[in-house]
């Protein structure tokens, strides 16, 4: 049995170094700290409960049965973040370039299954050089193992990825189907195919960080949802953010500060708890804000129109960024505040030919299936959000909004065509229509109340639906359109 021991205790020795002191100098030189390294950031100190340390791969062809690596290219386990439990893995790419073999599947399918048993958020650390080359078909399985659990998982655990170095290829879909997606800037990236194969196939030149570095998945194509100056912050960053996932915990209350200037990201800081706003997708489809902040405590969704910013049109990547935020608030019972200042859809051909149609629809669909309280303000707004009609529970109007078709001289000039002195028809409409009235005497509107009084009409509100009670009829599932 001392045999044993020493054994184990050698494992775990073998297990702690990864790849060898060689490879971690060199993820260390790149500016990127350890898989363990990692972990023991995120999670609370000595929380860390680690899994499957013993596993080895199974590849014998290329030479592999010499080259193993106890618990091989991943760290799984559980541990705590502010006390609360979160599964997590954390690629090693000291250990065959944190390749996914069919073991390192397995590895993460294990904390997948227990991570949906248990209820706990699920979060992935990537750093990997793709599907195992010496394995083949076998990495390729254990992806897709990987796939179907994410789709299972989705709106039962929150998910999460964090990318950390390399991830290419197949790999890339996990993440696209996490709740969110984050990356480190420069030493991450996402894509399908290399340059290297963009340039075979497609005689385009471009480098890795353009083609799908933190700023182009951040500004450009929206597939990640924020970026960190490097992993020390994204680590810490992230363990803010699970914090604002956690409904349970109670914090100060600290009255607002008085109402700020218009923009709407102002608005939103002086109304959440101690001004704190985690902002997602920040770089992108910047005429609309989403993000998680606390209204006494209480854990809650904003959206918000971001006047500033095209005027607050809403356009295809707007709605399809707001829409996923919203059934995300929904799938995990997190009240949803909108804030509305919208003149509408955005015109053009290029929105109408690329679909809004069916891209602005998803969001109109989030808004309507959601049946978590929903409280919504109008700014200088037209109705067409969270509005009564799609289930508001309690709808606010500022003394400014303006709840409309549409603006008052686009209406006058379909309803007034060819007429030359339109402006007294202009004041006319603006008259009726300009001002919260019209929505406040059809009940549209539960009220008309002062900025001010805003944060506290909210948190009170809050505390009523605490019991709010509302299901959708029951269905295999909706077909939202995609
Ligand atoms: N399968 C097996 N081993 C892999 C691997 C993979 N997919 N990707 C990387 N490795 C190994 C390398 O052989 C190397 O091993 P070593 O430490 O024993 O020398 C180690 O991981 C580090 O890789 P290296 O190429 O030295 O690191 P890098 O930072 O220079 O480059 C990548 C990183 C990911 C760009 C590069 O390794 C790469 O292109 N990998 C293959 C990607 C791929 O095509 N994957 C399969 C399709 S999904």
């Amino acid at each position: 049995t001392i045999k044993v021991a020493e054994r184990i205790k050698e494992i775990r020795n073998q297990a702690l170094l990864g790849g060898g002191q060689k490879r971690i100098d060199a993820q260390h030189k790149k500016g990127k700290l350890t898989a363990r390294e990692r972990i023991h950031l995120f999670l609370d100190a000595d929380s860390f409960v680690e899994y499957d340390m013993f596993v080895e791969h199974t590849c014998t062809d290329f030479g592999m049965d010499k080259q193993k690596f106890p618990g091989d290219s991943v760290i799984t386990g559980h541990g705590l973040v502010n006390g609360r439990p979160v599964y997590v893995f954390s690629q090693d790419f000291t250990v065959f370039g944190g390749s996914l073999s069919s073991i390192h599947a397995k590895k993460i399918c294990k904390i997948m299954d227990q991570a949906i048993l248990v209820g706990a958020p699920l979060v992935g650390l990537n750093d990997s050089g793709g599907a195992r080359i010496q394995e083949g078909v076998d990495s390729l399985a254990g992806y897709a193992d990987i796939f179907q659990r994410n789709v299972l998982a989705s709106g039962v655990v929150p998910q999460i990825s964090m990318i950390m170095g390399p991830c290419a290829g197949g790999a890339v879909y996990s993440p696209a189907i996490t709740d969110f997606t984050f990356m480190v800037e420069d030493t991450s990236y996402l894509f399908i195919t290399g340059p290297d194969v963009v340039k075979s196939v497609n005689n385009e030149d471009v480098t890795q960080e353009e083609l799908g570095g933190a700023k182009t998945h951040t500004s450009i194509s929206g597939n990640a949802h924020k970026s960190f100056n490097n992993d020390v912050d994204a680590l810490l960053q992230l363990r803010d953010f699970m914090g604002d996932l956690d409904v349970l915990a109670l914090e100060t209350i600290i009255p607002p500060e008085t109402s700020a200037a218009y923009d709407m990201l102002n608005v939103i800081l002086s109304v959440v708890d101690e001004r704190d706003f985690f902002e997602i997708m920040p770089k992108y489809a910047r005429n609309i804000i989403v993000g998680f902040g606390r209204m006494n405590g209480r854990a809650v969704g904003i959206v918000g129109n971001q006047p500033k910013v095209a005027a607050g049109c809403l356009d295809i990547n707007a709605s399809v960024k707001a829409a996923r935020f919203v059934r995300f608030c929904d799938a995990f019972n997190i009240p949803i505040i909108t804030f509305v200042d919208v003149p509408g859809f955005l015109p053009g051909i290029h929105q109408e030919h690329s679909g809004i149609i069916r891209h602005g629809a998803k969001l109109l669909y989030a808004f309507a299936e959601a049946t978590v309280p929903k409280l919504t303000g109008y700014g200088g707004a037209y109705d067409v959000m969270s509005s009564k009609h799609l289930r508001g529970d309690v709808n606010y109007a500022w003394p400014s909004a303006e709840v409309a078709v549409m603006g008052a001289k686009g209406a006058v000039s379909i309803l007034y065509r060819g007429k030359s002195d339109v402006t007294k028809y202009v004041d006319e409409y603006t008259e009726k229509f300009g001002n919260p009235f019209s929505a406040a005497q059809r009940g549209f509107v539960d009220d008309i109340i002062e900025p001010r009084t805003t944060r506290w009409r909210l948190c009170r509100d809050l505390d009523l639906l605490e019991t709010k009670k509302l299901t959708n009829p029951p269905r295999k599932h909706g077909n939202i359109p995609l």
